[in-house]
């Protein structure tokens, strides 16, 4: 039990993300009766909590929590919906002194399988991009906007992503990267927080805040295998990335 929260009471993170679901927070007392109820009605469910912070042995707030509490935190993560149809949620893989920070959108089947992000076919795209502009992937670290995969590989719903923003945004400030680079639509609109479309964000280099970290933004992988025409434009931004990285 977190210190100075009792058994009722529901953790503050999750009623906040209810509140970006357009969800009213309430939380009923167990024992308590509804207004006007007969006592036959009164809740006699034994006293239960969402499994949250303290699985993961903490409940210290997500924005001082280092790599491994952080990792925990995720993996026992219950904010949005996406929790209950993940096999596993997928943190981020890597290096966590790298200077290069991937991020993409999402888990998709294979990654939900196997807990790591970008290992398909995409993936193995990406791995390539990052060969070409002289990085391992094991010496660059990957994430995604959210940690658990959306069902049928649809896009993250805002509510979900900004139910996962605090753990992206820690996963950025312990790494401080010289550059990230932003892969596809979904990624860069939400590191951006704006709706332009990819087309326009990529070919310059932006500034993420609040990290003040310089970031790129490129097509995603998925997108240059059904276009492998717009490949060249891809290597034009890793060309702009490993300036930025080196200017940062
Ligand atoms: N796999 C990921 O981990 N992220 C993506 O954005 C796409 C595939």
């Amino acid at each position: 039990m977190p210190r100075g929260r009792s058994r009722t009471e529901v953790d503050p993170r999750r009623i906040a993300c209810l509140h970006a679901m357009g969800f009213p927070a309430w939380a009923r007392r167990p024992g308590s009766v509804l207004p006007g109820a007969p006592p036959e009605l009164r809740d006699t469910t034994p006293a239960t909590r969402a499994p949250a912070a303290e699985d993961a042995g903490s409940d210290a707030e997500v924005g001082s929590l280092e790599w491994d509490a952080l990792e925990a935190r995720v993996s026992a993560c219950v904010l949005c919906p996406l929790h209950a149809g993940r096999s596993r949620t997928v943190f981020g893989v890597g290096n966590r002194k790298a200077e290069w920070l991937v991020i993409g959108e999402a888990p998709g089947a294979e990654e939900d399988r196997r807990g790591e992000p970008f290992v398909g076919r995409a993936g193995k795209l990406l791995d390539a991009m990052l060969a070409a502009a002289g990085h391992a992937r094991s010496q660059v670290y990957i994430a995604n906007v959210v940690k658990c995969r959306p069902p049928e590989n649809r896009d993250p719903q805002p509510e979900e992503a900004a139910c996962c923003a605090p753990y992206l945004d820690r996963q950025i400030a312990l790494l401080r990267p010289k550059i990230i680079l932003a892969v596809g639509r979904v990624a860069a609109q939400r590191l951006l927080q704006t709706d332009a479309p990819v087309g326009r964000l990529r070919g310059k280099i932006h500034r993420h805040e609040p990290s003040g970290t310089p970031l790129v933004v490129t097509w995603h992988p998925a997108y240059l295998l059904r276009r492998p025409e717009a490949k060249a434009e891809a290597w034009r931004d890793l060309v702009l990335a490993m300036a930025a990285a080196e200017g940062a």
